[in-house]
């Protein structure tokens, strides 16, 4: 398994482009099982979560052509689809559960195994699984699988207890080839939705409001082929800003849309940072001849246009070094905190108390080994380990791998002193 080397590294400074987002490419490829041409996918990011779906999308019958240098996918899902998705790859991505609304709206029958529980909580599926049921399909769960049929979809008003993201696509995905009228009510408002309604919009469906928490829409026949430029990154760049802030220093992220930023700038600001709108981008600056020092400050985690819960942990390297006490509260997500005992390992001062983790700002961290224990804790403790002293050995990186393109070499292009060591644990 590979690894990051990590040592204490000089304030980062430069400017770096952001990919395409995760968040919105994996629904929106999923959404492609429900167009019958051909549909081109711009700006997809070279991530390992991306390579998982591209190959459930191959094993249920789709073609797909991926460019990684360009960054173009091109996808097919004209011939014969199959309605089972696979276990292997289902159990790895909570994402590919995203297939289960175009496959029924599609197909009329599907049957997808139950994401289950993973490392930051448990996680169901039963918004999803009430929304399909709303639009009549029959739903039952057996074997650990989740089977759904329904000879065509019907249109419904369905009101979403939480508005969950991947419940509020996976139903608008289904409802766009039902018959009449959908109304989706207090749904998600994330960016990565609209990205996902523009998309199947310009392959013929009829989606108005998404972005608001209600959602309208109408039924079509089917779907054509659509030209797509997928939206960048809101959680890589704002990685990108903390880190900034992290090292004392001064980067500018570029392909950004800074209005999906705001949460996190209106708190990289109260930290005490310099963050400006450029014409080229965000710049986030250490304000070095102000004393620079950054200022405490409490968090809490929310749905969109709250603090998106991706941010927690990197937002986290920050606080473990500012003056004073923070206190950050996780309300998407029940055990989001397995980032804190590896920030401990670095000498951060963390307690956790129920849904809040209270940090007394501490001087220095000290390189140690640590684990990413998952995606965003992962890039997390690579920022933590660049203003540690000494050296930081980061393993576990597959999980970074799943949502970050070439976060060592970006950081190493900003001036961080980072290297990716492969099948380290082979080499002892
Ligand atoms: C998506 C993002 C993930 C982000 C999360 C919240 C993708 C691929 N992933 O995940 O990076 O952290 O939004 O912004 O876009 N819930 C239920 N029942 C359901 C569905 C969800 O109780 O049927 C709960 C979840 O357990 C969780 C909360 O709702 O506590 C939020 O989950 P949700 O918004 O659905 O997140 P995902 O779509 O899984």
């Amino acid at each position: 398994m590979a690894r990051f080397i990590i040592n204490n590294s000089p304030p980062l400074k430069g400017s770096v482009k952001i990919s395409g987002s995760k968040n919105a490419v994996l629904p929106i490829l999923a959404a492609s099982l429900l167009a019958e041409g051909e549909c081109v996918i711009r700006d997809v990011p070279c991530q390992s979560d991306v390579e998982t779906m591209r190959m459930l999308l191959e094993r249920l019958g789709a073609d797909l052509y991926w460019d990684k240098e360009a960054g173009i996918i091109q996808t097919l899902a004209s011939g014969r689809l199959r309605t089972e998705a696979e276990y292997e790859l289902v159990s790895k991505m909570r994402a590919s559960f995203l297939v289960m609304g175009p496959l029924l709206a599609r197909l009329g029958e599907v049957n997808v195994p139950l994401p289950g529980g993973c490392a930051i909580g448990a996680r169901p599926v039963d918004l999803h699984l009430k929304g399909f049921s709303a639009l009549g399909a029959q739903v039952m769960q057996e074997h650990g699988n989740v089977r759904a049929k329904a000879k065509r979809l019907k249109g419904a008003k369905i009101y979403l207890d939480f508005p969950s993201v991947g419940a509020t696509e996976n139903i608008m995905m289904a409802a766009v080839l039902a018959d009449g009228v959908t109304v989706l009510e207090n749904c998600a408002v994330e960016p990565e939705v609209v990205d996902l309604a523009n998309f199947l919009n310009s392959a013929g469906a009829e989606i108005r409001g998404a972005g608001t928490d209600t959602i309208k829409i109408t039924g079509v026949k089917s779907l054509s082929e659509a030209d797509h430029q997928v939206i960048p990154d809101r959680i890589e760049a704002g990685t990108f800003m903390v880190a900034a802030g992290v090292t004392k220093g001064d980067i500018t992220v570029t392909n950004v849309v800074a209005d999906h930023l705001k949460p996190l700038i209106a708190k990289l600001k109260e930290v005490n940072l310099d963050v400006t709108e450029t014409e080229a981008g965000v710049r986030v600056k250490y304000q070095e001849e102000k004393g620079g020092h950054i200022i405490a400050a409490d968090v809490k985690t929310l749905p969109y246009p709250g603090f998106p819960t991706d941010m927690q942990a990197q937002f986290m390297s920050l606080l473990i070094l500012a003056e004073g006490t923070s206190i950050v509260t996780e309300t998407v997500f029940e055990n989001r905190f397995m980032h804190v005992g590896e920030f401990k390992r670095m000498g951060a001062d963390i307690k956790i108390e129920s849904r809040s983790a209270v940090i007394e700002g501490v001087k220095n961290l000290t390189g140690a080994q640590v684990k990413a224990t998952d995606l965003r804790a992962g890039a997390a403790l690579a920022l933590a380990a660049l203003t540690a002293s000494g050296t930081t050995e980061l393993s576990d990186i597959y999980h970074i791998d799943r949502g970050y393109c070439n976060l060592a070499e970006k950081l190493s292009q900003l001036g961080a002193r980072i290297r990716r060591e492969e099948d380290f644990s082979e080499k002892k």
